[in-house]
């Protein structure tokens, strides 16, 4: 690149800054080398600052306000029908129209690793990364139907490079090169209390990830919805990296999602029970007749404590952020057309920032900044009918979203032994429990061996021994 290139863009993002009264973002360029004058121009050429000055001027709303808000219809974990829409489900994955959807761009600060949280060892026994547990039940899908199934990863900027260092490392585990697309998601400005974009230091605008809403239009602009339209998809099956136990693709929800009448073929989504009125998990609600996902932190104490008549949590279907959304349906809210596209909803953070008097970037003691993040669960809204769909727990949900504790390694690893052990003993083979009822031991069923309990049928399962660490 020449000097004469690089004044000539450094020259356009300044009237780029000018016009947004965005010039202290160009504080302390003097002290940039050209590479890193470089890097600046092209974060700004990257930064709606009109989609900016829009939030800044449209505070949160808090929609749900003068709504009238009732508990979402849920489909039985049970519905009738079942065979059928199971198999009209394995048909259509059969047809390769379904593909998965991992969203692994989040930072993973709770979890306190060191990398992609895709990258953290998750398997009970093996210690087998997520990306990897993913990428043998999508071998196994792929086995199991005659297909080869597409798979999109979202990462960030942040974490873009290490994630695809890791597949490269582990030699994409063994997919076909092109099913697997990875692509980075948006980012969003950080916002100071005064309404301006915050500079992290001289050359570097404070951003962070735009939210797992933002999957939406980075699908669209990495080319994704194009890859899979050109193969053949018509539905993308979604899933968060947090969670070992998710059903990459369930012939059972895709069924559901195609041909049950509460279904308008748009976006389906499965919940579980809440375990109480405290779980930190999205709930699913109806706002003013559509179905819609409150977040845990937004619903009113007094409505996520409400009981029935039994005594049970009125607001009780709890989201496990596992989707279903047509091809098509993406297409239409990522057209850019204002009216559909998701909201942004607003965080307050500690955001490191350049102060210029001291001419030092400083951390803050105190929340000084707002982030602004999409939800993909809003599209919801957009859809004609949302079909929520009841799951169980135990089968479908051990996150790892915390170092210790709920929804730590630890208390996943739990919940997949017990998913396991339901699994044997439904195909009459006994396993050690003590006086609780808890598993003497640990079991991991490879993705290999089974997707489902029914897959077990033909299989020779051991007997486990009382303490034992089994992998089968
Ligand atoms: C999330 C849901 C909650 C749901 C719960 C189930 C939100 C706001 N809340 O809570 O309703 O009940 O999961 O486990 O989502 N991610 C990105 N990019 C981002 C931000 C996040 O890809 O910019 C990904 C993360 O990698 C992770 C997932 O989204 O896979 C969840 O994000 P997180 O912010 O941790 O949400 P939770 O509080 O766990």
């Amino acid at each position: 690149m020449t000097a004469q290139s690089i004044s000539e863009r450094l020259d356009a993002a300044m009237m780029v800054l000018k016009t947004h009264d965005a010039m202290h973002l160009a504080d302390g360029l003097d002290r940039l080398d050209e590479d890193a004058l470089d890097a600046f121009v092209q974060q700004i050429a990257g930064i709606d600052f009109e989609e900016f000055a829009r939030l800044r001027e449209t505070p949160e709303t808090g929609e749900t306000a003068n709504a009238k808000i009732e508990p979402a219809l849920v489909v039985p974990r049970r519905p009738e029908n079942e065979d059928a829409y199971r198999r009209a489900g394995a048909e259509a994955i059969s047809r390769g129209e379904i593909a998965a959807f991992t969203v692994a761009g989040g930072q993973g600060t709770r979890l306190g690793w060191n990398g992609p949280k895709g990258t953290f060892p998750a398997a009970c026994i093996t210690g087998k990364p997520l990306f990897r547990m993913f990428a043998e039940q999508l071998n196994a899908i792929d086995a199991k139907y005659g297909i080869t199934t597409s798979w999109y990863v979202m990462t960030s900027p942040l974490n873009d490079r290490d994630t695809r260092a890791f597949f490269e490392d582990n030699n994409w585990f063994g997919r076909p090169l092109d099913s697997i697309l990875l692509f980075p998601q948006g980012v969003m400005p950080a916002m100071d209390d005064d309404g301006r974009i915050m500079l992290a230091e001289p050359g570097r605008i404070a951003v962070s990830p735009d939210g797992h809403g933002g999957s939406l239009r980075a699908l669209d602009r990495s080319g994704a919805l194009e890859h899979a339209r050109s193969r053949g998809v018509r539905h993308l099956s979604y899933f968060q990296v947090d969670n070992p136990s998710v059903r990459t693709i369930d012939p059972l929800f895709v069924g559901l999602h195609l041909e049950h009448p509460e279904s308008s073929v748009e976006m389906s989504s499965k919940m579980i029970p809440k375990a109480n009125a405290a779980e930190k998990v999205g709930v699913f609600c109806r706002i003013d007749g559509r179905t819609q996902v409150i977040e845990y932190s937004d619903l009113p104490t007094g409505l996520a404590e409400e009981t029935d008549d039994r005594g049970r949590l009125r607001f009780i279907a709890g989201s496990i952020a596992i989707h279903l959304l047509s091809v098509d349906f993406i297409q239409r809210l990522t057209r850019g057309d204002a009216d559909s596209g998701l909201p942004f909803h607003r965080a307050r953070k500690k955001v490191p920032y350049w102060d210029s008097d001291r001419g030092e970037t400083r951390q803050p003691d105190a929340p000084n900044a707002t982030k602004f993040e999409m939800f993909v669960f809003d599209a919801l809204h957009f859809a004609d009918r949302g079909l929520v769909y009841e799951t169980d727990r135990v089968e479908e949900f051990a996150p790892i979203k915390n170092a210790t504790g709920v929804d730590s390694a630890e208390s996943s690893a739990m919940l997949q032994t017990e998913r396991a052990a339901r699994w044997f003993e439904a195909n009459d083979v006994a396993v050690p429990r003590n006086a609780e009822g808890e598993v003497e031991g640990r079991i991991e069923i490879s993705p290999a061996t089974g997707l489902e309990s029914c897959d077990l049928a033909d299989v020779d399962l051991p007997k486990m021994e009382p303490g034992q660490d089994l992998v089968v």
